[in-house]
């Protein structure tokens, strides 16, 4: 079988892009593929946190993965920082990653202009840990969202420019990117992305929001004026983005989404889109509530996967360590 990598940060709440662009097709990968899907509080914490809040958030996205419809039996869900090999294969990358490439990537532009107080050289080295994570287990294929596009090349470079030097050590992974879904836009904002860090509440949805809130954040969300359910992301982008929710919740194609709200003003397409969201989250809601009653169950998962990944993980470290020159233990 060939092997999945991904992870999220527990850096918040988690959001419908998380979900639409990552997570709901996770799901979908666990049968045919081995899986493994981390939750990345190190990256988390290149922007600062507050401890109690990561360690709760980062519990939240692990009963979320599973809440979704990951087994964890038959996927590897655990924290990164269980699996010193990350931090370990991060170093030794990084003495193979340009400060120039580094400088390249447009996350560590944006948030270094977003949290300027705070340019730490975690922040900069990001995708070189990221790179580690994916390398570490011979990672076939990466399903991400757009965004991580950029990261997922750097991995790929970091990659060949090892095996290059040293022999064949790493697979190359692919990218694995949604046809829909994979960049969903704020709903305040739509020429920007839909993120947990965003300030105005309105702009994004959280995975834990009740119903009612959902529906309140999409009757608000921006559109335009010429009440024409059309899709045009660049002279209609508020519009596309809600047709673009709608898509990925209900599995229709544009043109069938068009057709339904043929004639119908914008108040009803945004109640419709909606509901839907609603109806998709609602199991998960469901799950979500009764795993948090269940520590022992967590618990144990977090302990058992931790130690399978941690297994996984050695070999390719070791393999690395040797090539470069370490000594052996004795
Ligand atoms: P993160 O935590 O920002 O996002 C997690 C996943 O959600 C996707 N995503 C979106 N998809 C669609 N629309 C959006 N608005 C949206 N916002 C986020 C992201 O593309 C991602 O797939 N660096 C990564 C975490 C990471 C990782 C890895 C991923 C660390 N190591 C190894 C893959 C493999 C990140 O910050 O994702």
């Amino acid at each position: 079988k060939k092997v999945i990598f991904s992870g999220m940060q527990p850096s918040g709440v988690i959001t419908l892009g998380n979900y639409l662009g990552a997570l709901k097709n996770w799901t979908n990968l666990q049968d045919e593929y081995n899986c493994l899907y981390c939750i990345v509080d190190m990256h988390a914490i290149t922007v600062r946190q507050d401890p109690a809040t990561l360690r709760k958030n980062a519990r939240n996205l692990l009963m979320q993965y599973i809440a979704a419809g990951l087994d964890p039996e038959k996927n590897v869900i655990y924290y990164q920082s269980h699996v010193p090999a990350h931090a370990e294969l991060a170093w030794i990358l990084n003495c193979y990653t340009y400060m120039g490439e580094l400088s390249r990537m447009t996350q560590f532009k944006e948030k270094s202009s977003k949290h300027a107080e705070n340019i730490n050289s975690g922040l900069f080295t990001y995708p070189t840990l990221m790179a580690a994570d994916i390398l570490l287990f011979q990672t076939d294929l990466v399903p991400v969202g757009v965004d991580q596009k950029q990261h997922l090349e750097l991995a790929r470079d970091i990659a060949a420019r090892f095996n290059n030097l040293y022999s064949d050590t790493f697979k190359i992974p692919e990218p694995y990117i949604s046809k829909v879904g994979a960049k969903i836009m704020s709903l305040q904002d739509p020429t920007k992305k839909m993120s947990k860090s965003d300030e105005d509440n309105n702009a994004s949805i959280s995975l834990i929001d009740d119903p009612d809130t959902i529906i309140r954040k999409f009757k608000r969300a921006v559109t335009d004026s010429d009440a024409l359910v059309r899709f045009d992301q660049e002279a209609k982008p508020g519009i596309s983005n809600l047709m673009t929710i709608y898509s990925a919740v209900t599995g229709m194609s544009m043109e069938a989404i068009q057709n339904e709200f043929e004639g119908k003003g914008y108040g009803d397409f945004k109640m419709r889109v909606g509901e839907a969201v609603v109806e998709e989250l609602r199991p998960l809601h469901k799950r979500f509530e009764e795993l948090s009653k269940d520590k022992a169950y967590i618990d144990g998962i977090i302990k058992k996967n931790a130690e399978t990944a941690n297994y996984l993980a050695t070999k390719t470290l070791r393999k690395v360590q040797k090539k470069v020159g370490f000594p052996p233990v004795v």
